[in-house]
């Protein structure tokens, strides 16, 4: 079912009396090894895991190292799970549906609280454990960590589509700023593809395998060009004009070689890779990209010589999907205390500070976004707080794996030409209209 207001609305008072039953239980004390089962009891401290996906950084390791030095008795171990986040999301669900305790925090995407928490595989949190969840962090972040306005989640890392352009390019071509439309970013690469740097250059890439990435950047190309995939209420809005000329336009940039065709195969490392590389003009690429691309150890062929601007759209600047990740604690696992005070730790504006100047990841603390200091050092904070406030929601669905999946599967039979847009289009409605009735 797809999750509409005015379903939560409805849905408040079941969940409230669900809610008061539940709140027989007393959340002090705090034994060692307790927990388990499916209680929702803070309680219990100890050593603990934290199940996440790729740390490309290693930053998370040395937050963890730190924290483990100052905790000899409540360790914590990171699980790497898959690059992918439907890899992730995969082996969090089957650890959740065996009731497993091997997973104590799992780092969830900001597309899963509904279906995690509708399940009951993660714990409320009492917001009072994290008072300035509501002043300090951007709230579409906070938005995403709640489900009928409980909290189940708390946002550690947001994130907002960029486009990042080789700027050394541009100038050399005579393009002194960067494309507003998807129109002017054809015109700078026909531009740019005149010159002797850029005739080998291709012109622009996402992240368009068939998983969850591609779920972003069809639900951007659609929004970029004045259509959605639902409607506010839930409904499913996607068999539309505008989302019509949002997919013909990805498919078009296959057709006429803008997009590479090995980008069917790209997810966000295979295009970072070939963005370092020099491979491409333009990227769709999250903030993480911007330090590793900056690397000056040789992994880099273009640092320094790229700038970031919002997404390109169809008249204007483009829309982007709201990203971003969020710390929850399994129903399942054993020293939940721990859990609770690791996610307070792993939150706190030391934490985010030290994480945006390792990994240049988008911060859920809006502090750190107006920081001079931090601005200059990373000069795209601005444009990337303005993509995250615009930033869309993807569905909010407790079988959110069923909506990607539909999603996932009409855009990639129309971007490689399998289906006309117009059938994705019409198939994929029909789908979410099944899958927002039962
Ligand atoms: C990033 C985003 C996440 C999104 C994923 C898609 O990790 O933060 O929200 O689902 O990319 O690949």
């Amino acid at each position: 079912m797809i999750v509409g207001a005015r379903a939560i609305r409805g849905a408040t008072v079941l969940a409230a009396a669900v809610l008061l039953a539940a709140c027989g239980n007393s959340n002090s004390g705090s034994s060692s090894g307790g927990g388990g089962g499916s209680s929702s009891e803070l309680t219990g401290t100890g050593e603990i895991t934290f199940a996440t996906g790729k740390d490309t950084s290693g930053n998370m390791q040395k937050l963890v190292d730190k924290w483990n030095s100052d905790h000899a008795d409540q360790k914590v171990r990171i699980v790497e799970l898959p690059e992918s986040a439907d890899g992730q999301r995969q082996q969090m669900v089957q650890n959740a549906q065996v009731k497993s305790d091997a997973y104590t925090i799992l780092n969830l995407d900001v597309v899963w609280t509904a279906e995690f928490a509708a399940n009951k595989w993660v714990v409320e949190l009492p917001q009072s454990e994290f008072p300035d969840l509501d002043s300090a962090f951007l709230k579409p972040a906070v938005d995403t960590a709640k489900y009928r306005d409980k909290l189940y989640a708390v946002p550690v890392y947001s994130d907002g589509g960029l486009l990042y352009y080789r700027k050394d390019l541009l100038d050399a071509a005579g393009v002194t700023e960067a494309p507003k439309t998807l129109n002017d970013m054809i015109t700078d690469c026909a531009k740019v593809k005149a010159t002797p740097q850029g005739a080998n250059v291709g012109c622009y890439a996402g992240q368009f395998e068939k998983y969850e990435g591609l779920t972003v950047n069809f639900a951007e190309a659609v929004q970029s060009a004045g259509g959605s995939i639902v409607d506010e209420s839930g409904k499913p809005t996607v068999n539309s004009a505008q989302a019509k000329a949002g997919l013909e336009a990805l498919v078009n940039g296959f057709k006429t070689g803008a997009i590479p065709q090995k980008a069917i195969t790209y997810k966000e490392e295979e295009g970072r890779r070939a963005f370092q590389a020099g491979e491409l003009l333009f990227h769709r690429q999250w903030p993480y990209q911007w330090a590793k691309a900056n690397a000056t150890d040789g992994s880099s062929q273009v640092a320094g010589k790229f700038n970031v601007a919002p997404l390109p759209g169809a008249t204007g600047t483009g829309s982007s999907t709201l990203g971003g990740h969020n710390f929850a604690i399994s129903a399942f696992a054993k020293n939940k205390k721990t859990a609770l005070d690791f996610i307070k730790y792993f939150t706190s504006e030391e934490s985010e500070k030290s994480n945006l100047l390792a990994t240049s990841q988008a911060p859920t603390r809006t502090a750190l976004y107006e920081d001079q200091a931090l601005i200059k050092e990373f000069p795209y904070l601005p444009t990337l707080k303005a993509s995250i406030l615009s930033a869309k929601p993807r569905p909010k669905a407790v079988k959110y794996g069923d909506v990607t999946a539909a999603i996932q599967e009409n855009a990639y039979a129309a971007l490689t030409g399998t289906k006309t847009p117009d059938q994705a289009l019409s198939d994929l409605q029909k789908k979410l209209e099944e899958l927002t009735s039962s």
